[in-house]
């Protein structure tokens, strides 16, 4: 049974009380919804695995209430706390070497001397983090390999009797993950597009590596980020990018004046505005999804989207929900 807490202070001490006792609470973010557990207590992080159905031990990102307290555990460096600065609370990841005193559990970052932080911003979070007064380990709150969830009712269509509670704080503002930037080596590198443009990332630092073309790991060259895999996102009818027209046996996910004909059709942003876009991808898939299946449609047809600002993560998990079903 999982419990629907209320977005007040009632709903967070709840939620703290079940992180603290070891259980799973979904709770919003600027970005996503995330599904979080104490991430300085391994069983939690354990749950948090087997709650998403993962099928390996990826490592997680740890939520901070504050720059301060996530650099108590990772070694920073200048263009660390540069980032910080600016861009957090905020949709930005930053990939540092843990510290040798760092409490959070081993199984929170796959093992490895390595951890993602971040510090999201959204009240919920922040409020949750802080009662429990512990960082927490989020994955987006959704079965692994399905598409992120953007609000509490998307939680439960995928986890609903698999975590004990989701805090209901409407829809997510960004609507994309956060941006996954590593800072470990002499350059740093662009593991995952997200909500904090590179353009303005490297207003601040300076050019970073790209690394593989648009973040996606090419086959047998090793996953630089575990969770990178390559069809991820996917709904369960087969997505087709690039759509420069569509018939009545498809449904459309538009950007921009939508073409016309489609079976169904879920404009991202009429006028063509990749924040407005990003905010309502993965309700696009969700819905296009239901009703496209309801309807007997064959596959859902996308809209090219400018590859600009949030265009990139736009089109770097439209890439995923179009790549073929279980790779690698
Ligand atoms: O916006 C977000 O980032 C959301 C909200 C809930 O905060 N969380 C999220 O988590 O998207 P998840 O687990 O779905 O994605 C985390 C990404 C994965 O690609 C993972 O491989 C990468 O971050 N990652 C985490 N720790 C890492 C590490 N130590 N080294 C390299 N990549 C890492
Ligand atoms: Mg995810």
């Amino acid at each position: 049974m999982t419990d629907v807490l209320t977005f007040d202070a009632a709903g967070i001490a709840r939620g703290a009380a079940i992180l603290r006792a070891g259980g799973l609470v979904a709770f919003g973010t600027e970005t996503v919804y995330g599904l979080g557990g104490d991430a300085t207590n391994p069983q939690a992080v354990a749950a948090i695995f087997a709650a998403k159905g993962r099928p390996h031990f990826n490592p997680l990102i740890c939520h901070y209430t504050d720059a301060e307290a996530a650099f108590r555990h990772v070694e920073v460096n200048e263009a660390a706390r540069v980032l910080a600065r600016a861009l957090w609370p905020g949709p930005l990841t930053l990939v540092l070497p843990r510290r040798p005193d760092c409490p959070v559990a081993l199984l929170t970052g796959a093992g490895l001397d390595t951890l993602a932080v971040r510090v999201p911003a959204h009240p919920i979070a922040l409020a949750l983090i802080a009662a429990l007064g512990r960082p927490i380990a989020a994955p987006s709150a959704n079965r692994s390999g399905q598409v992120s969830p953007t609000s509490a009712a998307h939680v439960l269509d995928g986890l609903a009797g698999r975590i004990d509670a989701v805090i209901d704080s409407g829809p997510c503002p960004v609507g994309v993950e956060s941006t996954v930037l590593a800072l470990t080596g002499p350059r740093p590198l662009l593991l995952r597009p997200g909500g904090a443009t590179v353009e303005a990332i490297e207003a601040l630092i300076g050019p970073i590596d790209h690394g593989a073309p648009h973040g996606v790991d090419q086959p047998g060259a090793g996953l630089r980020s575990p969770g990178m895999l390559l069809s991820h996102y996917a709904p369960t009818l087969p997505v087709r990018l690039e759509a420069r027209s569509v018939g009545a046996e498809e449904a459309l996910l538009a950007f921009g004046p939508a073409l016309a004909g489609a079976g169904a059709t879920f404009d991202l942003s009429p006028t063509g505005n990749p924040t407005e876009a990003a905010s309502r991808l993965f309700e696009g898939l969700r819905d296009l999804d239901a009703r496209g299946q309801a309807l007997g449609l064959r596959g859902i047809a996308v809209m090219p989207v400018p590859d600009a600002g949030l265009g990139l993560a736009i089109n770097d998990r439209l890439r995923r929900s179009a790549a073929p079903r279980g790779t690698p």
